[in-house]
């Protein structure tokens, strides 16, 4: 039944800020507590604990999984990962630009391939689910290693998803410590609510488009520096400054300027992020075996004199800098990683919207000039 007419748009939230879209079961981020959990779970009682494959499964199947769903669903993930030749061959001709860019185009061309494209069932959507975070890091690693012109390699069904993904960007196994730290990333990265990249998503599923369609509008929104990319600039920051020694200079520079402190402040959590501190003990340990401590105290040191110059806190990306970088990956893939782990929390909000969709259409208000006159080319003037 079409809906009453209502009076014109009151009021303009910006951003949408403080506006409750929907409902969800999968996660809930509580920015006065500062916490986060998934499907009832607080995140500090998973990073660390469970796996990246356990908290996909949690997410898309709404319980953590008993041994017997856990093993069906790591060999579903590990059966999946490998590229159809067609899009091995189409990964080869396209240009080696931005690691996100590439990635968004990959996917879009496996949804051209899939001819279930517009049957939207619970079945039909959770297999490509499936499938594409599965896909996701062999089409990462594969695009490292063509870009480097070194030899494909293939997926190692028998490694779990964090350790199978470092092996194919290295072509040799990850060191536990490495793994360990990915996972934990991947975790604590894998869902967050009505973020840009979730909510294009569920925009794009609301209307009854395919599931890569919502994917790749996902990607594209995480692709931004105020949203995934915080990660990266984080760490050409750390890079720029170079040394703990230069961290007040850079702070006061920054402030003079009215530029942003990348990785630093949050629209939802009015205090710190809770996923940084795990991401900062798991970033701290690593640069004590690395040997290499100097980008962890470069981040401690910025950490501080950014809250004391602006009163900012920390969020996800910060921390994740760091810890990227010592496991070894490439500073322009980092975005990459943030994706590959949110694969879980986008295709379980895709999947919510889809069991429950009514479509997303918010008003604007206008505010241009009315009742103008339609005026012929030969008397306009230029403006
Ligand atoms: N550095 C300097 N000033 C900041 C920052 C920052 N990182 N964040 C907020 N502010 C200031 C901003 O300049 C503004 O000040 P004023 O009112 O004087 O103009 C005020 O705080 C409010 O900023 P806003 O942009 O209206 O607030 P928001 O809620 O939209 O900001 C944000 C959220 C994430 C866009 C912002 O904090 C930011 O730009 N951070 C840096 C980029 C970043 O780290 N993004 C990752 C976000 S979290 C994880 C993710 O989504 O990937």
């Amino acid at each position: 039944m079409p809906s009453t007419p209502t009076a014109g748009p009151t009021e303009v939230r910006k951003g949408l800020e403080g506006v409750v879209a929907s409902e969800t079961r999968l996660s809930d981020v509580d920015g006065l507590k500062c916490q986060l959990i998934y499907r009832g779970y607080p995140i500090d009682e998973l990073a660390g604990k469970a796996t990246y494959e356990e908290v996909s499964y949690l997410l898309l199947k709404g319980h953590l999984p008993a041994r017997q769903e856990l093993a069906d669903w790591t060999a579903a993930l590990a059966a999946s990962r490998a590229l159809d030749p067609e899009i091995l061959k189409l990964m080869q001709l396209l240009p080696f630009g931005n690691p996100m860019a590439y990635l968004r185009t990959v996917i879009s061309a496996i949804g051209l391939s899939d001819e279930r494209d517009d049957d939207g069932s619970p079945t039909v959507l959770s297999e490509q689910a499936v499938d594409l975070i599965a896909k996701v890091p062999t089409i990462i690693a594969t695009f490292e290693l063509l870009r480097r012109k070194r030899p494909m390699l293939g997926p190692r069904p028998d490694l779990g998803h964090a350790a199978n993904l470092l092996y194919m960007l290295r072509g040799e196994t990850p060191p536990a410590e490495h793994v360990s730290a990915l996972d934990t990333y991947l975790v604590l990265l894998a869902e967050h609510s009505f973020n840009a990249s979730t909510f294009s998503a569920r925009t794009a599923i609301g209307t009854r488009t395919d599931l890569y369609s919502a994917i790749v509008a996902a990607i594209g929104t995480l692709k931004g520096p105020l949203h995934g990319a915080a990660n990266r600039k984080t760490m050409e920051v750390l890079q720029e400054i170079g040394a703990p020694e230069r961290v007040d200079a850079y702070v006061e520079k920054t402030k003079a300027d009215r530029q942003r402190f990348m990785g630093f402040g949050h629209r939802v959590y009015k205090g710190e992020d809770p996923r940084a501190k795990h991401l900062r003990r798991t970033a701290q340990a690593l640069a004590v075996s690395s040997g290499e401590p100097k980008w962890f105290d470069i981040s401690e040191r910025l950490q501080q004199r950014v809250f004391e110059a602006k009163q900012l806190h920390v969020n996800v990306d910060f921390y994740s800098a760091s810890l990227l970088y010592y496991i070894g990956i490439p500073v322009d893939l980092f975005t990459t990683m943030f994706a590959c782990a949110r694969m879980a929390g986008w295709c379980a909000h895709v999947m919510e919207q889809a069991a429950d969709n009514r479509l997303i259409r918010p008003l604007a208000k206008y505010v241009g000039p009315r009742d103008l006159r339609f005026v012929p080319l030969d008397r306009r003037s230029a403006s």
